[in-house]
C-alpha cells in the first residue's frame, strides 16, 4: 500500500508566514497541468506496482483546479496505478475558493476528505498573517462543504499569533466544535526563514511571537481538545476515532510514496528524493523526459533518525522491538541509554516495549528528537 502527493504550486497572494514552494501568478497554470499528467507517466514505476491507499492534492492551492482537472489528474493516476478500493483522496482548499457551486462541483469528483485551511475567524489574525479571506468565509465554506456532503472534513488553525488572545483562541476552538468536525491541524506558527513574517518582524514592523503564548495556547488546545474527545494522534493533529489522515499516518509509519509536482517529495523506502522547487524548471524537465528531482539514498542512521522524529511525535510512539529489528543491538542500546533521562524528567512515558511523550513532553518534541539522535 502506497500514498501519492501532488503539489499545486499556486497561490493568489503569499501568506506571510508560509515558506511552502508556491507563486503568486497563474501565468504557468496550463503547461504546469500538461507537465503533471506527463510526470505522472514518467515516475510509473516508482511505487513498483503498489496499490495506491491515499492521495493528497497539497499545496500551494490545490481548491483553484477546476472539475475537469481535478477528474484528469485522477485518470492519468489511475492509467499506471491501481487505486484501491476506498482510498482516502484529500484536497487541501482555502475558503475563498470554496462557494456553493465549487463544493457541490467537488463533490461529484472522487475527492472524499476536505482539508479546509481557515488559520483563525478572526480578522485581525488573518490581517497578521496576510490570509485573503475573511473570517466569515471561512465559516462558510465549512457550512457549504457540510451540506454538500463531505463526512471526512478537516480544518487548520495556528496558534501563538501574536494578535491571537487566550479568549481568541479559545473562541476559535469553539467555533471549530461548533462544526461537529472529524479533524482537526492546529499549528504553532513558526517564523520560517526567509518569510515576509520574518522581515517584517526583523524590521520591527509587526509584533513578534512569543514563546509563552505559544506554550499557552498549546496547552489550552489539548486540554479543550482531550474534554471533546477527540484522540491526539500527532503533535499537531487531533481526530474522532477512525478519522486518522490515512495518508500523513502513513509518511509516520515509513510507507513508500510518490510526490508530484515542483517541490514535492518522494519515499521509495530504501531512498528519497526531491523535485525542483522551480515551475519553468520543472516544465522544461519533463518536456526533456527528465525526472526533476534529486535523489538521496538514505543511511541507517538517517532511517533511524527519521523514525524517532516521527513516530515520536504519534500517539503510537516510539517501539524499541522495531528499532532492534529494523537498526539492530547497537542502535537499541544508544536508544535506551539516552531515553532515560527523559523518563526520569516525566517528558517520555514508557508502556512496555513502547515509549510516547507527556502532554509536557510534547512541547519539547524536536529536542528529545534530537537528544536521541545517532
Ligand atoms: C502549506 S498550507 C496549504 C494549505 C492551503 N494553501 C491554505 O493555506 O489553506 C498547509 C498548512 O500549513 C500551515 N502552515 C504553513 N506554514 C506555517 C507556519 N509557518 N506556521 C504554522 N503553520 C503553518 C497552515 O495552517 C496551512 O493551512
Ligand atoms: S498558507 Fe496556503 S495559501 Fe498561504 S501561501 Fe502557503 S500555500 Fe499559499
Amino acid at each position: 500500500m502506497a500514498g501519492i502527493y501532488i503539489h499545486i504550486p499556486f497561490c493568489k497572494q503569499k501568506c506571510h508566514y508560509c515558506n511552502f514552494f508556491s507563486v503568486a501568478s497563474e501565468k504557468y497554470k496550463d503547461q504546469f497541468i500538461i507537465a503533471l499528467y506527463k510526470e505522472i507517466a514518467l515516475q510509473k514505476d516508482y511505487l513498483g506496482g503498489e496499490e495506491i491507499e491515499t492521495i493528497y492534492f497539497g499545496g500551494g492551492t490545490p481548491s483553484i483546479l477546476s472539475f475537469d482537472e481535478i477528474l484528469m489528474v485522477l485518470d492519468e493516476i489511475s492509467k499506471v496505478h491501481q487505486i484501491g478500493m476506498g482510498a482516502e483522496i484529500t484536497l487541501e482548499a482555502n475558503p475563498d475558493d470554496l462557494n456553493k457551486e465549487k463544493v457541490l462541483e467537488l463533490r461529484k469528483t472522487p475527492v472524499n476528505r476536505l482539508s479546509i485551511g481557515v488559520q483563525s475567524f478572526f480578522k485581525e489574525d488573518l490581517k497578521y498573517l496576510n490570509r485573503i479571506h475573511t473570517g466569515e468565509q471561512a465559516s462558510l465554506s465549512i457550512s457549504y462543504a457540510k451540506e454538500a456532503g463531505f463526512d471526512n472534513l478537516s480544518i487548520d488553525l495556528i496558534y501563538g499569533i501574536p494578535t491571537l488572545t487566550k479568549e481568541k483562541w479559545l473562541a476559535n476552538l469553539n467555533k471549530f466544535f461548533s462544526f461537529n468536525l472529524q479533524h482537526l491541524s492546529a499549528y504553532a506558527l513558526t517564523i520560517e526563514p526567509k518569510t515576509a513574517l520574518e522581515i517584517l518582524i526583523n524590521k520591527g514592523k509587526i509584533k513578534p511571537v512569543n514563546e509563552n503564548s505559544i506554550v499557552g495556547h498549546f496547552k489550552q488546545l489539548i486540554t479543550l481538545m482531550n474534554k471533546q474527545g477527540f484522540i491526539h494522534y500527532e503533535i499537531s493533529n487531533f481526530c474522532r476515532e477512525d478519522f486518522y489522515s490515512k495518508h500523513n499516518k502513513s509518511y509516520w509509519f515509513g510507507k513508500k510514496y510518490l510526490g508530484l509536482g515542483p517541490s514535492a517529495h518522494s519515499f521509495s523506502g530504501k531512498s528519497r528524493q526531491w523535485n525542483v522547487s522551480n515551475i519553468s524548471k520543472y516544465i522544461s524537465e519533463i518536456e526533456m523526459k527528465k525526472i526533476p528531482a534529486e535523489k538521496e539514498n538514505l543511511t541507517t542512521i538517517q532511517k533511524y533518525n527519521d523514525y524517532i522524529l516521527t513516530s515520536m511525535r504519534t500517539i503510537w510512539g516510539i517501539d524499541s522491538n522495531y528499532i532492534k529489528k529494523h537498526f539492530g543491538e547497537e542502535f537499541l542500546s544508544h536508544f535506551k541509554f539516552y531515553i532515560k533521562e527523559y523518563i526520569k524528567s516525566g517528558k517520555v512515558i514508557r508502556k512496555q516495549d513502547k515509549f510516547f511523550l507527556s502532554d509536557n513532553g510534547k512541547l519539547f518534541a524536536d529536542g528529545i528528537a534530537a537528544g536521541l539522535f545517532r
